[in-house]
């Protein structure tokens, strides 16, 4: 099968979160299946000029009445995928992908429609349809929204199916309902059946109304965002939509994050042979500057995106008792201004044992997960989480809020059997009896090292689960082709 990705953004060409990782890695494992996999991707500042194959063809963007002028970069063929890039200097030569100084840009209806325009343009010049259009969160939202209003009739697009998968419902592409005609969205979809949502257009409400069948990153979070606790507003559409909803859990690239063949560690290191991991440690704790690191002190890392989302609140009152233990612990992240700081405060007041970096850094990411004996993911909600999936394989067990993609990957460990610890309730109390749980069991060297064998004996390759979206396409092809979209909806 045919099968394009529209996606805000990918590894290697940019990346702010799992996304990417997820939309780098999965065209491959399709492509080794033996599916003729295209990705469309914006082209950002950050993308490094090295990616791109010189020559770009012009593309005319019908929008909002008139036209909006792009071009199409080749970025060649990696892994049997094909990838492309719409290069719209107005739109996308930015600093950042989404946002500046901790706000949103103005322009990001505007951005993002004509994104989603020009992959269906693009996606047109081709002589053979897809079988799919694989889209991504709020910023593709809009591409089955043109594809059921602007191009229904399109003899092109009669037999393609749109999937669209939710990544993060927290992120939604709100705006004034003012933007519909700028954005080429008739005025009757907005309503309740359509991209209504509290007197504002919502972006990933059509992605989930106007697609043939909507999956998102992992089991717990396709049930969890059918209840008013984690739906953040969308629980009643989704649950009208729960017999076009799937959960597939990701997968994780361990061509990428492997300590056997990482080359972005001090030292690489196995299962059989774990002693590169304390070379990991020394180093780590040496970078992020403690005196005279003390390894016999068990290190919590932490890398993740400094938000809401993550649960850092929680350590914020539990830091004070945490302290009194004989531990490390370092984290790497940035975001928003209110964590950043209580990351940078919780340093100054223990120097010596909280270790912070606050800026994305690849490589110390990587150094990290090697380095740490522990990674702590409190998230309150989490739709899949990649760091603790990477993390078991770096033999560094995960702490975890057992919600979503962390309750579907991390088990408690019995002594036995098991991953990671977890805890369940949303309370400082139940992350500190979780990491003291976790503190102790690090003491009892012949448990941990059982632990940490278990660990890395975990195989979540993308292997699997690229079946099941293979699987699901097929569906989706197989319901089209015999005239009828699984997903039909009324108005449409
Ligand atoms: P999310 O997509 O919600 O941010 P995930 O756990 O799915 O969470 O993925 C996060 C990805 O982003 C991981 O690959 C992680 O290593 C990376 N990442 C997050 N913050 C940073 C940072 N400050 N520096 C380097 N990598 C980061
Ligand atoms: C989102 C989620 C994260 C998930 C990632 C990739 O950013 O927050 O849990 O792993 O997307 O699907």
């Amino acid at each position: 099968m045919k099968i394009v990705f529209v996606a805000s953004e990918s590894v290697p060409f940019s990346k702010t979160g799992g996304l990417a990782d997820v939309v780098g890695a999965l065209p491959k494992a399709l492509a080794s299946l033996g599916h003729e996999v295209e990705v469309f991707l914006p082209r950002y500042r950050i993308t490094k000029p090295g990616a791109v194959i010189p020559g770009a063809e012009s593309l005319t963007i019908p929008l909002s009445g008139g036209y909006k002028f792009a071009s199409i970069q080749a970025a060649g063929e990696a892994n049997g995928v094909r990838t492309y890039l719409m290069e719209c200097p107005e739109f996308f030569d930015r600093d950042a992908l989404y946002m500046a100084n901790g706000k949103d840009y103005p322009d990001n209806a505007e951005r993002f429609a004509a994104f989603s325009m020009a992959a269906l343009e693009f996606i047109k010049r081709s002589s053979k349809p897809p079988a799919v259009i694989h889209c991504h969160d709020w910023q593709s939202a809009l591409v089955p929204v043109y594809l059921r209003s602007l191009y229904a009739d399109d003899p092109f697009y009669e037999k393609t199916s749109v999937l669209f998968t939710i990544h993060n419902i927290g992120y939604q592409g709100l705006f004034p309902p003012e933007i519909m005609p700028l954005v080429s969205i008739n005025k009757s979809l907005f309503k309740v059946e359509g991209l209504e949502y509290y007197g504002k257009i919502n972006f990933l409400k059509g992605g989930i109304v106007f697609s043939d069948f909507v999956s998102t990153v992992s089991q717990k979070y396709a049930e969890e965002i059918q209840t008013d606790e984690f739906g953040h507003g969308l629980e009643g559409v989704l649950r009208s939509r729960a017999d076009h909803l799937l959960g597939i859990l990701n997968g994780v690239d361990y061509e990428d994050w492997n300590p056997a063949t990482d080359k972005l560690i001090p030292a690489n290191y196995t299962p059989e042979d774990m002693k590169g991991k304390e070379a990991c440690k020394r180093a780590l704790l040496e970078k992020m500057g403690a005196h005279s690191p003390i390894l016999d002190r068990p290190v919590i890392g932490i890398v993740s995106r400094f938000v809401k989302q993550k649960g850092f609140d929680l350590i914020a009152q539990v830091a004070d008792e945490l302290m009194r233990e004989e531990l490390y612990v370092v984290a790497l992240g940035t975001g928003e201004p209110e964590y950043e700081e209580l990351f940078v405060s919780l340093a100054e007041k223990y120097p010596e044992k909280f270790l912070v970096r606050v800026a994305y850094d690849n490589t110390l990411a990587h150094q990290i997960e090697a380095g740490a004996d522990m990674f702590l993911m409190p998230s309150r909600y989490e739709p899949c989480g990649l760091n603790q999936i990477y993390s078991m394989k770096y033999g560094t067990v995960p702490v975890v809020r057992a919600t979503g993609g962390l309750d579907d990957t991390v088990q408690p460990f019995d002594g036995e059997k098991g991953t990671g610890f977890r805890f369940r309730q949303y309370s400082p109390v139940a992350l500190l009896a979780c990491l003291q749980r976790a503190i102790a069991t690090f003491r009892d060297k012949e448990a941990w090292s059982k632990l940490q064998q278990n660990c890395m004996q975990e195989d979540f390759s993308w292997t699997q689960s690229a079946r099941k979206y293979a699987n699901l396409y097929q569906n989706l092809y197989e319901a089209k082709t015999r005239g009828k979209a699984p997903g039909a909806i009324a108005f449409y």
